[in-house]
């Protein structure tokens, strides 16, 4: 097995996680893993398919199984749906098994990214910025509370921005080594 511990980026919807996190992988030279596509591909249909027959509670069950899963394997960069931070469970899961980063954004950056969108289930409605807005405020306080690491992603290219992950994320290892040589 990869020794080496997961990169888990949180962030809301449209915030960049699956675009970043490929990058991320091709330069870190780590596997990418999606996993709201991780759960289509085992459902054999859509995320949007399956909130409208089966539920969100139905989606919500088949996130928390991918993420256990997951955590179980190392050297993943695991781009996760804009919901993961709703479950505490799936968090610790998380954590334990990677370090967690949060791609900040603004509700009129993710407008600009996805407002035109009509594939998620949770953006439908004709004032989608409002929509953004009001999740957005509701969720902010858990993506700040569960990251190890947080990168803001609105404004500049996707270069720069995969450039600050890489760079935040040494940093906190580096910080992270210093004090476990420090407690032994
Ligand atoms: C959701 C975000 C989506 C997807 C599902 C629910 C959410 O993922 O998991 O539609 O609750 O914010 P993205 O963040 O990749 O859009």
């Amino acid at each position: 097995m990869d020794k080496r511990k997961n990169i888990v980026l949180i962030g809301f919807m449209g915030c960049g996680k699956t675009t970043l996190g490929k990058k991320l992988s091709q330069k870190l030279k780590y596997n990418f893993i999606d996993t709201d596509r991780y759960i289509e591909h085992k459902e054999g249909t859509s995320i949007a398919q399956m909130f409208q027959d089966k539920g969100e509670a139905y989606f919500r069950d088949l996130e928390k199984n991918a993420v256990e899963i997951l955590s179980k394997e190392g050297g993943n960069i695991i781009a996760t749906g804009g919901g993961i931070i709703k479950n505490e469970e799936n968090m610790c899961m998380l954590k334990k098994a990677g370090i967690i980063v949060y791609l900040k954004s603004t509700p009129e950056h993710i407008y600009r990214n996805i407002g035109d969108d009509v594939t998620r289930p949770l953006l439908q409605g004709d004032d989608k910025l409002s929509i953004i807005r009001r999740l957005m405020e509701e969720r902010k306080s858990l993506y700040e509370k569960y990251a190890d690491v947080t990168v803001c992603v609105h404004g500049g290219d996707v270069n720069h921005i995969t450039e600050k992950i890489e760079r935040e994320v040494n940093k906190y290892n580096e910080k992270d080594l210093h004090n476990t040589r420090a407690k032994s």
